[in-house]
């Protein structure tokens, strides 16, 4: 097989998605030997030699890199299990909750569709406000949230990966937020001070798929519910640091690695002034386009992960979708559910993509409008 990375296409895959190039090759070069020990670091114990241990350093340093390049306060810890985000939408409420309380959700789209169904088989749980009919095209505002009494907390996804909205601000509420950031892992400075949960799996912002990183209060953890399965409970999880049971060994030494790219490339808030460079571009070029492209969200509550729109036609959007594969710019199909062009652009994609796709996008309309 070819290992050419000069034959690199701009890739706007929504997740798993584009990751540094340095990231992969670092991996490459450290996959087969690792630290002249003879082995791949994949086919070592994740728990010895005891003497000497190699992955626990590893998973040791990458929770406190995930703390510190995230600005958590001292009262937050990480947690990597695995069940994707979509795992924990079951978990939170079988943790948080008991007969008595119940968790309020933000129904900003289809990933909070997708809690509401899965935390519904372990807790009492109910919707607190929705933009169904608004066609999911905005995040409300603090005052329209309506919360009923014995609410343990408030789920909401940050960012809405398929249907490109995100809040721009966070609610401020009397319970405590936990956030499904799925896709604006570590691409935001946030205000801890409202969030006893922050989760998203590690496939878009942060490596590859596998591992998702739950941020947790500490101050949580002895209040939890106990009748929790091991794998399951996160002060079971906490209490053995990640590794109640086999944690994704190389999931979370590639986040290692992308976390070191990060912390070299200026942290969060310059990976937030990157967002804002990359979405402004497209958004510019979307709104000057006489409506030949359209997003269908509401300007204020736009993502800056991923960036959706319509053409004309569905003719127009398949050829736009053919001829930017052959200018490289690859899997900008919008999600099955709702269609049209999704460019998601996290973290690891660089604005020279970004600049590529948006002369595209006029090269394209000049000759079809
Ligand atoms: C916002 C959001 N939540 C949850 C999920 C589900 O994540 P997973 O596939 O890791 O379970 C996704 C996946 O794209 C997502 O974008």
């Amino acid at each position: 097989m070819g290992q050419n990375a000069d034959n690199r296409v701009y890739n706007f895959s929504a997740g798993p998605c584009t990751l540094p190039l340095e990231v992969l090759e670092e991996a490459q070069a450290e996959l087969v030997d690792y630290c002249g020990l003879g082995m791949s670091l994949l086919e070592m114990s994740h728990r010895g030699p005891i003497s000497e241990p190699i992955f626990e350093p590893i998973i040791e340093e990458t929770r406190r890199l995930a703390l510190s390049l995230w600005n958590a306060p001292d009262d937050f810890d990480v947690l990597f299990m695995q069940g994707g985000a979509s795992g924990q939408f079951p978990m939170v409420p079988m943790n948080l909750l008991d007969e008595h309380s119940r968790g309020a959700y933000i129904n900003t789209g289809h990933w909070v569709k997708m809690a509401l169904n899965d935390a519904q088989f372990s807790g009492n749980i109910y919707q607190a406000w929705s933009g169904e009919d608004e066609a999911f095209t905005r995040s409300p505002d603090s005052s329209e949230i309506r919360l009923k009494d014995r609410t343990r907390y408030v789920h909401l996804c940050s960012n809405e990966t398929i249907g490109g909205l995100r809040f721009s601000d966070f609610p401020g509420l009397d319970v405590p937020l936990v956030a499904d950031m799925s896709s604006e892992m570590l691409a935001r400075a946030i205000p801890w001070e409202k969030f006893d949960i922050v989760f998203g799996g590690a496939q878009k912002n942060l490596g590859p798929a596998g591992v998702t990183l739950i941020y947790i209060r500490k101050s949580i953890l002895g209040s939890l519910n106990v009748e929790v399965p091991r794998t399951f409970s996160y002060a079971a999880q906490h209490a053995s640091r990640s590794m109640a049971n086999t944690p994704p060994v190389f999931s979370i030494w590639m986040v290692n690695k992308v976390l070191h790219w990060l912390e070299r490339n200026g942290g969060v808030n310059e990976m937030e002034k990157r967002a804002n460079a990359r979405s402004k571009l497209l958004y510019d070029c979307i709104d000057n386009s006489d409506e030949f492209y359209r997003c269908p969200v509401q300007t204020a509550h736009r993502s800056q992960m991923n960036v959706v729109y319509k053409l004309p036609t569905l003719e127009l959007e398949k050829s736009f979708l053919e001829q930017a594969a052959q200018h490289r710019l690859v899997n900008l199909r919008g999600h099955g559910s709702v269609g049209g062009i999704r460019a998601s652009i996290y973290n690891a994609m660089p604005l020279k993509g970004v600049e590529t796709l948006v002369n595209f996008m006029q090269e394209f309309k000049h000759k079809n409008a």
